[in-house]
């Protein structure tokens, strides 16, 4: 299970690197930067569920705290990617809403790392 819970961080890892990934490939006006934004923020948000459940299976304890202000943050995360880019597809720029969801990104990453808890 230790194995198997290491290897969805690693995912969970690249989703966070499809973020910022996607974001500074929109930012450099890549066309598909945007695509890249939107599906890293859905993994993302995904993954997270999934090791939850997990950790849980593993009889770990968890800071459903810590846990559920990363679920909000998570959630502005894609809410700000999807906006995004359902008002590009109509040919209107958001860069407000992208620098939202990887400012919102960055401060899951703090969350993430600078709460100290006891449990995960
Ligand atoms: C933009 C969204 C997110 C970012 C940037 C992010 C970032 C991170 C990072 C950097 C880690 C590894 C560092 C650490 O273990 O302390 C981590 C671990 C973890 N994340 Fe997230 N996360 C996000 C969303 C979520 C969501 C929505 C959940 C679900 C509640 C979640 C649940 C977890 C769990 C359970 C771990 C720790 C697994 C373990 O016990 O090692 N994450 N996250």
């Amino acid at each position: 299970m230790e194995t198997v819970i290491g290897i969805v961080v690693v995912l969970h890892l690249l989703g966070m690197a499809s973020i910022a990934a996607g974001w500074l490939a929109n930012y450099l006006g890549a066309a598909r930067g945007l695509d890249v934004l939107v599906w890293g923020a859905r993994v993302q948000f995904v993954l997270g569920l999934v090791l939850v459940g997990l950790v849980q299976a593993n009889k770990e304890e968890v800071s459903w705290a810590k846990l559920g202000t990363k679920i909000v943050v998570a959630l502005a995360v894609v809410g700000c990617a999807e906006i995004a880019n359902a008002r590009a597809r109509k040919g209107q720029g958001q860069p407000a809403l992208t620098n939202a969801a990887f400012g919102l990104m960055l401060l899951n990453v703090c969350v993430a790392v600078l709460w100290s808890t006891p449990e995960a």
